[in-house]
């Protein structure tokens, strides 16, 4: 596939001073981690993400939301970053204020070295109880699934937001204020169906600084972008990313 970025794009990012980047399920995808809204493979092909992904779901059947989420944990645990986050990780290094918003919960950005990382939807190698929060990070093989907190007794499920749910206070105000100081948007691998998290990059939009996507397909934020760079980012990502490197 051939890639090209407008070097008008290549000058807008090499000068920014503060850039701001949103996530999405997309950009794990050339690390074998399923997107929500593709076709499910395997085992749990026939469980829809969203349907699963929900308090009410986890009070119905936790034992189903459990293993639904111990299978994800253990593709995730053995998934490798891919060089679209390796070439985020890489820019960071170059801009004097980098931010990077996530909606992910695979760790993969930290993994390939990015430092600055929000996370809005929680993380999935962490475990906190569903009616304190207490964190557990070991607990005993128990009969009964999900096991219980060693604390106060009610039963353990990831940390990680379901529809529904809160996003946590401070990463969702830091996001904000990220895409409210930055001078350069880029949007990477997002549906930008769910909110909040969809509307994070019109704030950079509303004031006029540069957007950017990258998506093979397009999406409800295409249109206010912008540059528009179709394809995926394990390829697109590098390519912009060294194009502004070698310009340096
Ligand atoms: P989605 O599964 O909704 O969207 C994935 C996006 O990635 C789509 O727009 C694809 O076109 C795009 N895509 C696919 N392959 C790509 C590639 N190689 N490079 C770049 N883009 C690619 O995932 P999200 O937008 O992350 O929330 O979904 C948002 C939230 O909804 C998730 O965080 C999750 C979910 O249900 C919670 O669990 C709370």
């Amino acid at each position: 596939m051939r890639i090209s970025i407008p070097s008008e794009l290549v000058d807008l990012l090499r000068n920014a001073q503060h850039v701001a980047v949103l996530t999405g399920a997309g950009i794990s995808a050339e690390s074998g981690v399923p997107t929500f809204r593709d076709a499910q493979t395997g085992l749990w092909a026939k469980y829809d993400p969203q349907e699963l992904a929900t308090p009410e779901a986890f009070r119905k059947n936790p034992r189903l939301v459990w293993e639904w989420y111990a299978w994800r944990r253990e593709l995730v645990s053995k998934a490798e970053p891919n060089p679209g986050h390796q070439a985020l990780a890489e820019l960071e290094k170059f801009v004097p204020q980098f931010t990077l918003i996530t909606q992910n919960i695979d760790s993969l950005h930290t993994r390939a070295g990015s430092q600055n990382v929000i996370e809005l939807h929680g993380n999935i190698t962490r475990t906190k109880c569903a009616d304190e929060g207490h964190f557990v990070t070991t607990w005993e093989q128990q009969e009964e699934v999900p096991p219980r907190c060693p604390y106060c007794g009610s039963l353990l499920r990831p940390d990680v937001v379901w529809f529904g749910e809160s996003l946590p206070y401070e990463a969702l105000k830091k996001a904000l204020e990220a895409a409210q100081k930055a001078d350069f948007f880029l949007t990477v691998g997002t549906s930008a169906l769910v909110q909040p998290a969809a509307s994070i990059p019109l704030l950079a939009v509303e004031r006029g600084v540069t957007t950017v996507e990258v998506n093979p397909q397009k999406t409800p934020l295409t249109s206010y972008m912008d540059f528009y760079l179709p394809g995926p980012a394990g390829e697109v990502l590098p390519v912009l990313v060294s194009a502004v490197l070698g310009a340096k």
